[in-house]
């Protein structure tokens, strides 16, 4: 769906930010409100005014939504193109955690009316030794191949993490290379006290960031919900001929 009455002024927004940096440096107080993050494509055509060397860019709009029912189609391609030979066990992961959780925080990234980018957390639980504490999962994320690098995945998981806070959600998990997840304020979570679901998880791929609604008190197992097991997609598994 267009959105014709922004153009204008995200364009200045957009003339302004360019020279400070990219979506991942715009501060929460500015981002929040608009959901923009506003992207330079420097391989598209020309359409703003500037310095030379800038001359060959354009600037591009990245809106940060909840998925609707409308784009799910275009999420589950999205996720065929990014995970490649694992795309279909992807697309199946994300049916099966929408269907699993109603209250899932499913986020997609849009730019020029298409979808680019998708983040999907889902509840899980902390076994705590106090009692069973609700948490999230992030999983999947993915950003189209041709849109990659250029912050959507980083917008799709800080705005995330903004919403899990605002309700409250004391932890957020994920498997995934630390090198990436550590700007977010990811860190492994055997450090922090917590013990993985699987011994096929490697250690630093086990990640967790702590929000606002953190006791120190929130400690131990983290269980899956059940359709990670269902859908076979806990940690590394051995790779096997025949
Ligand atoms: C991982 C992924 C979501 C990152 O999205 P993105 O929009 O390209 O990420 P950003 O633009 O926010 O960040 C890019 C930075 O992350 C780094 N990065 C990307 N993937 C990384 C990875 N797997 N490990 C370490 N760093 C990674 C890039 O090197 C880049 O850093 P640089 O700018 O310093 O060079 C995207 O590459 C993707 O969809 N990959 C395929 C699916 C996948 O592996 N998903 C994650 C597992 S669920």
């Amino acid at each position: 769906m267009r959105r014709p009455g922004r153009g204008g002024s995200s364009r200045a927004a957009a003339l302004a930010l360019v020279s400070n940096g990219t979506a991942a440096s715009i501060p929460p107080a500015q981002a929040a409100p608009l959901r923009l993050a506003l992207m330079l494509d420097a391989t598209a055509t020309p359409d703003i005014p500037g310095p030379a060397h800038a001359a060959d860019r354009r600037v591009t709009v990245m809106h940060l939504r909840d998925e609707l029912a409308a784009d799910r189609d275009a999420v589950h391609e999205l996720h065929r193109l990014a995970f490649g030979d694992h795309g279909e066990t992807v697309v199946a992961l994300v049916r099966a955690l929408r269907d699993d959780d109603p209250e899932a925080l499913s986020l997609v990234a849009e730019e020029e009316d298409e979808v680019v980018g998708h983040v999907l957390f889902t509840r899980s639980l902390l076994d705590a030794p106090r009692r069973l504490v609700a948490v999230q999962v992030l999983s999947p994320l993915a950003v189209r191949p041709d849109r990659q690098r250029r912050g959507v995945g980083g917008a799709l998981i800080r705005h995330g993490l903004r919403r899990l806070d605002e309700r409250g959600v004391p932890t957020v998990f994920l498997e995934g290379d630390p090198g990436y997840y550590a700007r977010f304020g990811f860190a492994a979570a055997g450090d922090l006290g917590f013990r993985r679901p699987s011994l096929r998880i490697p250690a630093p791929a086990f990640q967790a960031a702590r929000l606002s609604g953190y006791e120190p008190w929130m400690t131990g197992t983290l269980v899956y919900s059940a359709t990670f097991w269902q859908q076979d997609c806990v940690g590394l598994r051995e790779e096997h001929s025949g």
